[in-house]
């Protein structure tokens, strides 16, 4: 099939490679002529593993183009994808800015019948409105041609993007029309072994579920870090009670691991959003209001232990940080519990020294100016340790997780450690180490 991706971001840009290496011609278009050139040259606006050697493969086999020109993309293509952001606003609503201007381009561009696919995030409805748009454009313009509209929401974890994307859970498929459900259908056949995979429904319904998949994980990670605090206070351990109830299948073990709270670009941001829809439509959500009230005070849970063990001053002392990204496996780090925790500490008077494997560069564009002069980083995880008075691990990468514990109390100038995600075996307090863990 000919496809159009329009966004490079992290969705358009997975996918597009993805539907590529499929065998599809795939135009990934965007409006950063300086993302499109260092695209057609392999240089990768964000880190995400084997996405390089994908993206140059299929460029070499010209199953995938980079190009800013949308209107010869949308000419030599049958399906038209829309993966822009879909970033929070101040409010806690998603701004549609870019899908709307988007949508302009194509209204403006197009020249023949095509199916329209939001896969970007975006509010109940919108998929409708957005085919209204186009619908108006192509008015203005005296043309007759005829568009489809479908939601087919993406399901991609940070830094197993193209292992999520070319062996899909689920392929959720929302449109009005068999034709439209047949074609997308086809498109993605190579992707799932077995076609129950592949979930079609109402366009709303197909909105909604990319909402509530990512806000029912959120819920069961601030449940489990809410039962965190309960177990510490109480003298439980949460890792005990983690094994003990994943073990009931309707449970699950996963997604239940306490820490020092959910990051992302996508669950604090689609929680909020839910919460907003619901207040839009008059219905007020309890819930998931305190879903995201549980995770913002969980990303102060790692500073208030440390202000527990050293005071509310922490002028003079310097705190090691291993892991700067929201998680392991990218350089993302937006909405990351790092950023909460490096900020509390300066504010107090702390000097922060910070190691992560991937992520330095994005945290430094991150940070507030005002903050850098306070963090030194550097490149070997060790060196973040040298004549610190603590370790705080944020981010468990695997290369945190049997790190060398001499070396470390060699460094440290004292052997404390604030462990955020519980990843350390509490017998390293027999080695003498002050180990802080969450709920345990
Ligand atoms: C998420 C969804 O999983 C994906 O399907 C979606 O479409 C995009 O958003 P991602 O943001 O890449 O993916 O990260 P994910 O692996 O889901 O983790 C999100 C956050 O939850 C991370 O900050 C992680 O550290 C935290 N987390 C996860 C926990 O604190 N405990 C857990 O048990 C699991």
């Amino acid at each position: 099939m000919k496809l159009t991706i329009i966004g490079t971001g992290y969705v358009g840009l997975v996918t597009g490679t993805c539907f590529a290496e499929m065998g599809n011609k795939v135009y990934c278009v965007d409006i950063d002529e300086k993302k499109i050139n260092d695209l057609k040259n392999n240089i990768m606006p964000i880190y995400e593993p084997n996405l390089d050697t994908l993206v140059r493969e299929n460029q070499e086999k010209h199953d995938l183009i980079f190009t800013t020109d949308l209107k010869e993309a949308l000419d030599d293509s049958n399906i038209i994808f829309l993966a822009v952001g879909t970033p929070m606003r101040e409010d806690g609503s998603a701004n549609l800015d870019y899908i709307y201007s988007a949508a302009d381009n194509i209204g403006n561009s197009i020249s023949k019948d095509s199916l329209v696919v939001i896969k970007s995030t975006v509010p109940i409805g919108t998929a409708f409105k957005v085919k209204e748009h186009i619908e108006e454009i192509i008015a203005s313009r005296g043309l007759d041609i005829n568009i489809d509209i479908a939601s087919n929401p993406e399901f991609l974890k940070e830094g197993v993007a193209i292992e999520d994307c070319m062996h899909p859970d689920r392929v959720i498929i929302g449109a009005e029309k068999e034709e439209v459900f047949d074609l997308l259908k086809d498109l993605y056949a190579p992707f799932v072994s077995k076609h129950d995979r592949i979930i079609t429904m109402d366009v709303k319904s197909s909105e909604m579920t990319k909402y509530v998949a990512n806000s029912m994980l959120a819920t069961k990670i601030s449940f489990m870090n809410e039962i965190a605090n309960i177990c510490e206070v109480t003298g439980a351990n949460v890792k005990n009670v983690r094994i003990g109830i994943g073990s009931d299948k309707r449970i699950g073990y996963d997604f239940i691991y306490a820490g020092c709270g959910y990051g992302g670009s996508c669950f604090p941001k689609d929680v909020q959003a839910l919460i907003n829809t619901s207040i839009d439509n008059g219905y007020t959500p309890e819930l998931l209001n305190h879903v995201e009230i549980v995770n913002a005070n969980q990303k102060k849970v790692l500073v208030n232990k440390v202000v527990k063990r050293f005071g509310e001053d922490l002028s003079g002392l310097t705190f090691s940080i291993w892991g700067l990204a929201f998680k392991p496996g990218t350089d993302d780090v937006r909405e990351a519990p790092s950023i909460e925790v490096i900020k509390s500490i300066i504010d107090k008077g702390g000097k922060i020294r910070a190691y992560d494997p991937k992520a330095i560069e994005t945290f430094k564009v991150a940070i507030d100016d005002k903050y850098i002069d306070s963090i030194e980083f550097v490149n070997y995880k060790y060196d973040a340790i040298n004549d610190a008075n603590a370790l705080i691990l944020v981010t468990e990468w695997k290369e945190f997780r049997n790190p060398d514990f001499e070396e470390i109390a060699e460094r440290l100038s004292e052997k404390i450690i604030f462990d955020g995600r519980n990843i350390f075996d509490s017998k390293i307090k027999e080695e003498g180490f002050e180990l802080y863990q969450i709920g345990c």
